[in-house]
C-alpha cells in the first residue's frame, strides 16, 4: 500500500512539473480613457520570443500559493505585492494607470508565452483597489483556447483581451500616492494555472473628495463633548434618588 501511494505521489510530482510549462502574461493595459499599464509583476526586460522556462515565462502571474486570492505570484518576484507593483507600473506607464470610465472598457494584450496560457480568460475588478472583493466583469474580447486553457497554435503569440466596466462600477482604492484605483484580474482555466495577471486601474476625472475621516481614535475632546449630558443626566437622577431616600 505504501508503495502505491509513494508512486501515486511521484507520478503527481512528475506531472505538474511538467504541466507548470505553460503560462500567459497581461503585458499591456489602456483604458478606454486613456492612460497605460501593464499586470503586476511584468518586466520590460523579458523577450517576448519563445517559450521556454527561463526567461520567457519569468514574469507571468500565477494565482497559486499564499497570494492565491488576491493578486498571485511570479517566478521572478514571488508574490505580486500591490503597493508596490503598483508603484513600478506606474513608472514604466509615465505616472498615469489605464483611465477607465463608467460604462468603458480596458483594453488588454495577453501575451500567451505556451500552450496553457491560452484563453478562455475570466476578468473580475475590485472596487477597493486591494484585490481582496472580486466582481465578474464581462469579457467582450477573449482569447482562444479550450475549456483546460490551452491552444498550441497560440505559443509565443499575443492577443487581444477586452473587459467591459460596468455603468454603475466605482473605484475608491488609493495605491501608490494614486487614488480612484480599482484592481482588475484577469485568469485562464489552465489546470498548472490559472495564469493571467492583476492590472491596477484608475477611475477618470473623479474629482470628488473622499468622505472626511471620523475623529481619530483617542480624541478625547469629541468623546468628552458627547458625554457631557449624560454625566449630567446620571447626576440628576442620583439628586433624585438621594431626596427620594432622605
Ligand atoms: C504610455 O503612456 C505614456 C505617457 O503618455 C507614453 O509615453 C508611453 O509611450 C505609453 N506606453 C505605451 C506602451 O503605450
Ligand atoms: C469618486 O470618488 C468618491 C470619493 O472617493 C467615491 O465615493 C465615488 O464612488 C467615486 N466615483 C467613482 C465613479 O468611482
Ligand atoms: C478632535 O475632535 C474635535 C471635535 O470633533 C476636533 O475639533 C479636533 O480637531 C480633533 N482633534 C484631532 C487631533 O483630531
Amino acid at each position: 500500500m505504501l508503495s502505491y501511494y509513494s508512486s501515486l505521489l511521484v507520478f503527481g510530482l512528475l506531472s505538474s512539473s511538467q504541466l507548470v510549462a505553460g503560462h500567459g502574461a497581461i503585458i499591456a493595459a489602456t483604458g478606454d480613457a486613456g492612460g497605460n499599464g501593464t499586470a503586476l509583476g511584468i518586466s520590460a526586460a523579458i523577450p517576448r520570443t519563445g517559450t521556454t522556462r527561463n526567461p520567457f515565462e519569468q514574469d507571468t502571474t500565477r494565482f497559486k500559493g499564499d497570494a492565491a486570492a488576491t493578486c498571485g505570484e511570479t517566478l521572478l518576484a514571488g508574490d505580486n505585492d500591490i503597493e508596490s507593483g503598483t508603484t513600478a507600473v506606474l513608472a514604466s506607464s509615465g505616472g498615469t494607470l489605464p483611465q477607465i470610465s463608467q460604462g468603458g472598457q480596458l483594453q488588454m494584450t495577453l501575451h500567451q508565452v505556451n500552450s496553457d496560457g491560452a484563453g478562455p480568460y475570466t476578468c473580475m475588478i475590485d472596487a477597493t483597489g486591494t484585490g481582496t472583493q472580486w466582481t465578474a466583469m464581462q469579457v467582450t474580447t477573449n482569447v482562444p483556447g479550450n475549456k483546460n486553457g490551452r491552444n498550441q497554435d497560440g505559443a509565443a503569440t499575443s492577443f487581444p483581451l477586452t473587459a467591459a466596466v460596468a455603468a454603475d462600477q466605482t473605484c475608491t482604492g488609493t495605491v501608490a500616492g494614486q487614488s480612484n484605483v480599482c484592481m482588475v484580474r484577469c485568469q485562464n482555466p489552465a489546470n498548472a494555472g490559472p495564469f493571467g495577471g492583476c492590472v491596477p486601474v484608475q477611475m477618470a476625472g473623479n474629482t470628488t473628495a473622499p468622505a472626511a475621516a471620523a475623529p481619530a481614535a483617542g480624541n478625547t475632546t469629541a468623546v468628552a463633548a458627547k458625554k457631557v449630558p449624560r454625566v449630567a443626566a446620571e447626576e440628576n437622577g442620583l439628586k433624585r434618588a438621594v431626596r427620594f431616600f432622605a
